[in-house]
Formats: C-alpha cells, structure tokens, sequence
C-alpha cells in the first residue's frame, strides 16, 4: 500500500473543519504564504545563476545592510498577500513602517508579521536560511489600521511558522493545535505533510550560542555554559555538544527534531539593547512553536508569549528549547 500522502491544504482543511479557530481567511492566508515561500526557495536555489546574491547599497531600520534576496523575499510576500482579502497590513524586518492594504483592495481580519529571510549572513556561503512569520488578528473594530494594532503579545498569535530553504525545502506551522512540518515536492510543487504532532526532548545535550560573545554576558548566562562547557567533570555531570549555523531557522529546526537549547541572550557591549533577535516576528512565532511542540521561550525572566510589545521593531533576549533546560537558564537569571 502507498503511504498516504496528505497536503497543506488537507491539512488545513481537516484543521478548520475539526478546530474551529482555523477560519477560511486563515487558511487563505497560510497557503498563500506557503506558496509565496516556494517562489522565494526558487529563488535561493538559483544563487549566483540567478543573479540573486550579494547585498544591495540600502541598509534597513535596524542599520543592517540589506542582502539583494532580503529585498526579493520581501517583495514576494507583499505581493503574494496584498490582494487576497485576508490581510489588513503586513510588517516586515525590511520595512521601516507597517505596510497597509491600499483601498483598491478588500481589508481582511488579519496582521501578518515576517522577517522574510533570516540568516542574512549565509546567503552567499550556500548555508540554510528562511522566512519566519506570524499571524495575528486585527483587534478592536476601530476603521483603519496603525502600527498599535501589531503590538499584541504572542500568546495572541493566530497562527505561526517558518520556512527553511536547506537540504530541503520544509515548511513548519501552528495553528495552536500542535506543530506540523511539510516537505516541498519539487517535481508535484505541493507541500507534503511529513510530521505531525512534533515534540521536544524534555532534556538535551546539545546547545546554540554564539561563543564569540561569551564575554560579553550577563553573570547566569556565563554560568550555564561554563556548566556545559565543564561536562562530565563540572557541576552537570554530563559533556554537552554545541551547534551553531547562525541562522534561527535552521537552529530552530534541528531542536524541533532532536531536542536542544537555543540562546541570543542580552549582552554589556549595548546595555540598552535587550538583545539581538526580534520580538514580533522572530521570537513570537519561534516561541510559539517551541510552546506547542512542549518546550518553552523566556528572555532569561519572562514567557516571552507574555511579553507586551512596545514598538514594532523591538528586539529582545531569547532563549528557547527543550524545557529543563531553559527552566534552569531562566532559574539562573532569578537566582
Ligand atoms: P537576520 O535577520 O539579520 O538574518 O539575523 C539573523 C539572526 C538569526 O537568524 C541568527 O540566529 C543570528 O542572527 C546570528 O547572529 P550572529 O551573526 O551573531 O551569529
């Protein structure tokens, strides 16, 4: 017998029929993004025959220079879901403001959130990267929509996912009820679910940090991975291995499959900076999945799903993963 195939669709179908949060604009919305995600993995996969490598001469609102594939993915994901009826605005890393649905076009219920391709830095070194976003509903029935209507804490997020353009190109997502990943079929072009009800190892070995900043971390931060670092002959009893592709998504992924802690804690060199990573479209939705796939998401004191946003491009401390661990990276910051 062949192994049942089931696609996005079907799943969101089968969603929306046995959930009944999943509303038809949402389920709009969701393949909407998974198709304009496909474009943006035609894309990576071109590389240098496509001309789609190397930066450009802008920088975006965070000062950073913005990669030519940062501005295609960007654009991508505006056209994909400016017309379909479902959004009332978008927000991007790339985009200094919110991007309103012009008039010409139906306002939807929903706010869309993307950073629509993290792990700028391993464009042009052929490294895996993606696109992560965030779904939230437009709340209070006030006409128009302004910046304030994105600053919703997490726990509010309708539905949450990311992309990684890797070995494969996966798709993964929540719609609050479990976490689902999907497996682009290049020949078909349809996304095939290829697991469903994912979890995460209570416990791991393995962690992600940036080493290179080691010395610029608060005393907790140093602490655990001083513990990790001492192995079996330190405080834990047990060595630790590290990881660290420098891409979220990719880091993301590997604990949403094997388990692990991963960490872009807050550090001296900008004390006013709360960390590197952003809070709307970065950390909530990772943090949302890691919830749902049984892990946990703080900034070393809060849940970060509680965490009441104060502008659109805020950043914040994470730490996420397999849930011992981060319960004792979180107890170090309170001890
Ligand atoms: P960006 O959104 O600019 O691509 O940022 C990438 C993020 C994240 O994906 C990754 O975990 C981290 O920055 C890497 O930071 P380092 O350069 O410090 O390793």
């Amino acid at each position: 017998m062949p192994k049942r195939r089931i696609s996005l669709t079907q799943y969101l179908v089968e969603q929306q029929r046995e959930h009944g949060h999943l509303t038809p604009p949402l389920r709009l919305l969701i393949e909407v993004v998974a198709r304009a995600c496909k474009r943006i993995a035609i894309s990576v996969n071109k590389g240098e025959l496509g001309d789609v490598l190397g930066s450009t001469d802008q920088s975006n609102v965070q000062g950073e220079i913005v990669k030519k594939l940062d501005l295609i993915a960007n654009e991508v994901l505006i056209e994909a879901n400016v017309w379909g009826g479902h959004l009332a605005a978008m927000a991007s890393e790339e985009m200094d403001s919110i991007h309103v649905v012009p008039d010409r076009y139906p306002q939807g219920e929903y706010l869309l959130l993307f950073d629509p391709l993290d792990g700028s830095s391993n464009i042009d070194v052929n490294v895996s990267i993606g696109t992560i976003f965030s779904v939230l509903r437009k709340v209070g029935h006030t006409r128009g929509v302004s910046e304030e209507d994105f600053l919703q804490p997490g726990r509010q997020q309708a539905a949450a996912g990311y992309c990684v353009y890797g070995p494969q190109t996966t798709l993964v997502l929540t719609v609050g009820n479990g976490v689902a990943m999907f497996t682009l079929d290049r020949e078909q072009g349809s996304w095939v679910l290829t697991q469903e009800d994912i979890r995460i190892p209570e416990e791991t070995k393995e962690f992600a940090i940036n080493m290179s900043n080691l010395r610029h971390w608060a005393p907790p931060m140093r602490r655990y991975i001083d513990e990790c670092l001492a192995g079996k002959e330190g405080p834990r009893g047990k060595d630790f291995n590290m990881r660290w592709v420098a891409s979220m998504v990719a880091d993301v992924h590997r604990i949403l499959s094997r388990g692990g802690i991963f960490m872009y804690p807050w550090d001296q060199r900008e004390p006013d900076k709360p960390g590197k990573l952003r809070l709307l479209y970065e950390a909530n939705p990772m943090a949302f999945l890691v919830e749902q796939a049984g892990g946990m998401a703080t900034n070393g004191q809060r849940r970060i799903l509680d965490l009441q946003p104060t502008k659109l491009h805020e950043r914040v401390s994470v730490i996420l993963g397999s849930s011992q661990e981060v319960r004792r990276v979180t107890e170090y910051h309170a001890a």
